[in-house]
């Protein structure tokens, strides 16, 4: 998003925390807020209005925005800015909002962003205590006017909401019940992204998965992810959030036959432990998701896999954690995002003892990061030598490097230079660490076939 201020129009700054779901939200947000005239800005010294796009996954990310309008109480005069939160917290707390930060003067949750304009018109006519709360929404917050942050990669939600109620999760009470778009809206949507210059697209939802068609063709998800992909200008195509109980076949089969599907799947097994799978309400075993951990092995391109682990979940014990641990080497993983437990209000495991200690959380936690630190070592390092195409996506300019990312989603450094922003460009991988891989071009300057600059 640029910064272009003009005199006289109203300006916003929209700071987002959490997911991906959220990322894209706020890009909803700035386009339905730029089409009535308001620009944004850099910072919120200069905006007329600060929305606050808010994550309450874990008790720390939502103190986090607390703490944030406690500075803002203290920085502005009543009534200098207009604040608004929006999202998670703003779902989860509501009107009480208003009431530990009266500067507050709009709360709207991620299921009413349908609202929006309804809800800004108030905001502009001054009414002090504006709120969007309502989870019964059928429609999607779907606009044209999406304010997309990264000119290369489009996301583009599918599903909105969750209705499966793992025992540790808000987010079914946070963006409410699951709503599918029709599939000849996010066709039509994909082909419009491509005209605009996007030739990477990803597909979001919660389970993205579980997305069912509600048009008459009634494509499955596998289908849908065959029609983008055959979709001409598009070269990249990604999708997450796979839930393990709704994964498919089929989905290996789309990604052998359409080259544009990239080689990469996040699957969430939150632990290794069949106890705690249950007691979470996961639907599926470790013998169950090892069986798709090996379908997914068997297709005909190497397929990065990543993941997402919860350590120390009510009643969770050193052997369950042991169990976690073994996973994850008989996985091998690309990549894990891990986490403490945190028990959310409201949610089923919400009222259980969290027996595991804090102490204990963050050991178990240090000693997974650190065993899957090694794993990602030594699978990066067998990449090295490797000629792979890179969406450069980056530029840093004190080290003179470029910043690409393969279609496995890892991340290449190499030398290069501004001007190859946007291009897919052959790299060859030098050497490896856990987290990125560095390499040299070999095309120096030249963007590959059919590439979009
Ligand atoms: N819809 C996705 C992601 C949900 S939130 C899915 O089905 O997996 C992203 C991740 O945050 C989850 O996968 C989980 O690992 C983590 N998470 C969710 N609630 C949590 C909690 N209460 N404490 C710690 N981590 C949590
Ligand atoms: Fe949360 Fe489970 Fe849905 S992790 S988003 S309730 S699939």
């Amino acid at each position: 998003m640029q910064d272009q201020t003009s005199p006289g129009a109203k300006t916003f700054y929209i700071e987002t925390f959490g997911c991906q779901m959220n990322v894209h939200d706020s890009e909803k947000v700035a386009g339905v807020l730029m089409a009535r005239g308001y620009k944004p800005v850099a910072g919120h010294e200069q905006a007329d209005l600060i929305l606050y796009n808010t994550c309450s996954i874990r008790e720390k990310a939502a103190q986090k925005v607390f703490s944030h309008l406690g500075t803002f109480k203290k920085k502005y005069r009543p009534g200098e800015k207009v604040i608004g939160v929006l999202g998670c917290v703003a779902q989860q707390e509501g009107e009480e909002i208003f009431e530990r930060a009266p500067q507050v003067s709009l709360v709207c949750g991620s299921a009413s962003y349908a609202r929006l304009p309804e809800l800004l018109d108030q905001v502009e006519t001054g009414n002090r205590r504006v709120m969007g709360l309502s989870l019964d929404t059928d429609e999607c917050f779907e606009t044209e006017l999406t304010g997309r942050e990264n000119p290369f990669r489009a996301y583009l939600t599918i599903v909105e909401g969750c209705d499966q109620r793992c025992a540790f999760c808000v987010v079914p009470m946070t963006r409410g019940p699951e709503r599918s778009r029709p599939s000849d809206r996010i066709l039509d949507e994909c082909r419009r992204l491509v005209d605009e210059g996007f030739t990477e697209i990803q597909l979001l939802g919660q389970i993205v998965n579980n997305w069912c068609d509600p048009a008459p063709v009634r494509l499955s998800f596998a289908e849908l992810l065959g029609r983008v992909a055959e979709i001409p200008g598009i070269r990249r195509v990604r999708f997450t959030t796979s839930h393990p109980r709704y994964f498919t076949p089929d989905i290996i089969e789309a990604i052998d036959a359409h080259p544009a599907l990239c080689d990469q799947i996040h699957l969430p097994v939150q632990c290794g432990s069949n106890a705690v799978l249950e007691r979470m309400g996961r639907h599926y075993t470790r013998e169950e998701y090892l069986e798709e951990i090996r379908c997914i092995r068997s297709a005909r391109r190497a397929i990065s896999i990543s993941t997402d682990i919860i350590v120390g979940f009510c009643g969770e014990t050193a052997q369950d954690f042991e169990e976690t641990l073994a996973l994850l080497e008989d996985v091998g993983y690309d990549q894990v995002f891990s986490f403490k437990y945190s028990p959310r209000p409201k949610t089923v495991a919400g009222n259980w003892e969290d027996s595991v200690p804090e102490e204990e959380k963050a050991r178990r936690l240090a000693v997974l990061q650190e065993r899957q630190r090694q794993i990602q070592l030594a699978r990066n390092q067998q990449w090295i030598g490797l000629t792979f195409e890179v969406l450069v996506e980056g530029f840093q300019p004190r080290l003179q490097q470029a910043v690409g990312r393969t279609t496995s989603n890892r991340t290449v450094n190499f030398s290069g230079r501004r001007e190859w922003v946007g291009r897919y460009m052959n790299v060859r991988v030098t050497a490896a660490g856990p987290n990125s891989l560095v390499g040299e071009s070999l095309e120096p300057g030249e963007s590959s076939p059919g590439a979009t600059t």
